[in-house]
């Protein structure tokens, strides 16, 4: 899980009382959110009721991206791709049903997160109440899926997390979760790899060069119940399944870099990642790792041995369909969607840019902590989608009162319509209002 930083409650005033609605019923392909209502005590999904407490922290806005399931319409790349690797790991059970309200213990308990640890801090996840929140990865299907008497099984849904602004981010996006799981017999787990292996569907493409020097040492250790006779094969199946997906997706991309590295996550050991070079960076596209026998034991699957990995959809997605801003796959516009045909992967031409508009707010702080998270989310509370990016230009303190201002630009651009500055200078406003009266900061 990526580790960040801690909250404060997001004000629940301006939908008192209110039934409210996902946008979009215009565009032919949009699927709409589930309905829910927010009172002053309770948040209501679907058919479910919640009583918020001193956890809940989940926005309106958010709230009306639950179940918009992009990741279930054929023409959407989402989709496309989740499709493609579906039909790669042909002999999975898929699930992409499973609701996004999970409980807490299903999120973090389940996979054995520490009850202290920082992942499971309010300003990175959106709380419903205390004890039931929005997903923050499909890994909180895990033991589901392990119960559920397949033996290799996909879980695809949509997963929440609170984050910064910008062209890689997003409150919402779209996460597949793979578990495969063998009798922990050495024998028998070396046959089946080598029977997967000799069926094709781990194809080396010369295109696509993985550099792979990870080995299991103290830091990234085996588990004391298994033996290298046990892991070996089982970690063979997982870096040949995830390279033969590779190469089999990015086929015709030209030139690709893939590496393996070292990771550490609750839930596996030994663990790693895999980060694809795009645009000259390193892009983390998926986690991995031996499933902890704990885990397995509390499926009841104490003879075998799992392993499992969780990816990126949007990640994978902005590579292979070239797709520069991670709002484009919300984007009601026609232009977007009639590009795309189920089933192939090609190239997002992009319609024309818009101008951004561009503000600068600035601010002292009443103390000097402070969470970019918590700010971020009420940004995108005010200027929904119209918010392309947030970024922190200044950050001075005063060398006699000792007092901290910071100064944000805020950029504004509609993926489909050119903003008006009068329009952007009523939202600025209600961002710097809304800013003052949450943060009790001090406007410049
Ligand atoms: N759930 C992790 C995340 O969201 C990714 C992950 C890591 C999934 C390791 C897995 C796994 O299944 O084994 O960052």
């Amino acid at each position: 899980m990526l580790v960040n930083r801690i909250t404060t409650l997001v004000s629940s005033q301006a939908v008192r009382g209110t039934t409210l609605r996902c946008i979009g019923a215009r565009a032919a392909y949009s699927t709409n959110g589930q309905d829910f209502k927010v009172t002053d005590t309770e948040i209501q999904i679907g058919d479910k009721n919640y009583k918020k407490d001193a956890w809940t922290n989940v926005s309106p806005t958010t709230l009306s991206r639950v179940n918009r399931k992009l990741h279930l319409h054929p023409q959407h790349p989402i989709s496309i791709i989740r499709q493609l690797i579906e039909s790669h790991f042909h002999d999975f059970k898929p699930f992409n049903e499973f609701s996004p309200v999970v409980t807490t213990k299903q999120n973090f308990d389940d996979l054995l997160i520490a009850k202290d640890h920082v992942t499971r801090n309010r300003s990175d996840n959106y709380y419903i109440n205390e004890s039931t929140m929005l997903r923050a990865h499909t890994s909180a299907h895990q033991l589901q899926g392990m119960r559920s008497g397949a033996n290799k099984f996909l879980i695809s849904g949509d997963v929440f997390r609170r984050d910064e602004i910008d062209a890689s981010h997003y409150p919402v996006f779209h996460q597949m979760e793979g578990v495969v799981f063998f009798d922990a017999d050495p024998v028998k787990t070396a046959e089946q790899v080598n029977a997967d292996i000799a069926s094709g569907r781990l194809k080396e493409a010369e295109n696509v060069k993985v550099v792979d020097d990870t080995i299991v040492k103290p830091e990234n250790p085996m588990q004391a119940c298994h033996t290298p006779e046990t892991l070996e094969p089982i970690a063979a199946h997982l870096k040949y399944s995830i390279n033969s997906m590779l190469w089999k997706l990015f086929a015709d991309e030209q030139d690709l870099e893939v590496r393996w590295i070292d990771a550490y996550f609750p839930f596996t050991s030994p663990s790693w990642e895999v980060e694809i070079k795009y645009k000259g960076e390193w892009l983390e596209v998926l986690g991995c790792g031996v499933v902890q026998q704990e885990l397995m034991n509390q499926a009841g699957l104490h003879d075998k041995i799992g392993h499992a990995f969780g990816l990126g959809l949007e990640r994978l997605a902005m590579v292979l369909f070239g797709i520069p801003d991670i709002r484009l796959f919300w984007s009601q516009d026609e232009r977007f969607i009639q590009q795309f045909t189920p089933g192939k992967i090609q190239k997002f031409q992009p319609f024309s840019k818009y101008p951004p508009c561009i503000k600068d707010m600035s601010f002292w702080l009443p103390t000097k902590s402070w969470e970019e998270n918590d700010f971020c989310e009420l940004v995108r509370d005010v200027a929904g989608d119209l918010v392309e990016n947030v970024e922190l230009i200044d950050d001075f303190t005063h060398p006699k009162s000792q007092k901290r201002s910071l100064c944000y630009r805020i950029l504004y651009r509609s993926m489909d319509r050119n903003v008006t500055n009068e329009e952007i200078n009523t939202i600025q406003d209600r961002v710097r209002g809304a800013v003052e009266k949450q943060f009790a900061v001090e406007l410049r």
